[in-house]
């Protein structure tokens, strides 16, 4: 594990905001423990009860737009300024604690808060102002049809293309605070593998992707994810 890496390819999942105060899906008291899936993050949902979904994610966006970066994402940042290697970002995310972070190439795979995409005419736009089913579309002028620029169960993962040339082009794949099972992104770790790179899972806890990663650093990442900085930088 002292190669020195070329291309290293960072999957971020809620665990990495989890100290920045902010929930992850299925710990207890979990997004997914006071919601039902079924009811805020999927197309039937919102295609059944706009308003309700909408009011979901209108009351998690002044939440994110005031939480702050921890050192989890600004040693991402650190990495990128001083590491002569690719570094990119995947995220399951949809806050935006790693552009708050400064860090680059950012790639959010299951969309983003403070985007809002048009259902009629695919114009995406940013907001952190509530949304609801009577606001019109700018772009094509069609009421009804804006929806959370959030990928829900049933939906395509954005950047899918980009992120399977990324997979199989890097060296060090690492992932940081996720449960690994929501795929496509919990097989994500397989493919890096397979195409010949270095796999480190950093966790509070063992995954059920367990067996898939050469290294384990078990730990808060805020704390273990510096620490890993830090010998990548030294072995750079
Ligand atoms: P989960 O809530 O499923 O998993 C979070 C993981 O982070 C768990 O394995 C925790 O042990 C770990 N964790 C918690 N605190 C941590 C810390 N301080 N440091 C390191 N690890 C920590 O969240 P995700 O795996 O991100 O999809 O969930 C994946 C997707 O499921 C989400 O993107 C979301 C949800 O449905 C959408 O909203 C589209
Ligand atoms: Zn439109």
């Amino acid at each position: 594990m002292s190669r020195k890496y070329k291309h290293i390819l960072f999957l971020t999942g809620a665990g990495i905001s989890a100290e920045s105060g902010l929930s992850t899906f299925r710990s207890e008291n979990g997004l997914w423990n006071n919601h039902r899936v079924e009811d805020v993050a999927t197309i039937d949902a919102y295609l059944r009860n706009p308003d309700y979904v909408h009011q979901f994610y209108n009351d998690m966006r002044p939440e994110l737009l005031k939480a702050v970066p921890n050192p989890a994402h600004l040693a991402i940042t650190e990495l990128q300024n001083n590491h002569p290697a690719q570094i990119d970002v995947v995220t399951q995310n949809v806050d935006t604690l790693h552009e708050k972070a400064g860090n680059k190439n950012i790639y959010h795979i299951h969309g983003q808060i403070n985007q809002i995409v048009c259902m009629n005419c695919g114009y995406v736009f940013e907001t952190w102002s509530d949304i609801n089913s009577e606001d019109k579309c700018e772009k094509c002028g069609i009421t009804g049809m804006l929806k959370p620029n959030i990928v829900f169960f049933g939906e395509n993962l954005l950047y899918m293309n980009k992120v399977d040339a990324l997979l199989k082009s890097c060296d060090l794949f690492v992932s940081v605070g996720t449960s690994g099972v929501v795929y496509p992104a919990a097989g994500f770790v397989q493919i890096a593998k397979m195409f010949g790179a270095d796999t480190i899972e950093l966790n509070m806890e063992k995954t059920s992707n367990n067996l898939l990663f050469d290294r384990h650093i078990y730990g808060p990442a805020g704390t273990t994810l510096p620490a890993l900085v830090k010998e990548l930088l030294e072995n750079k």
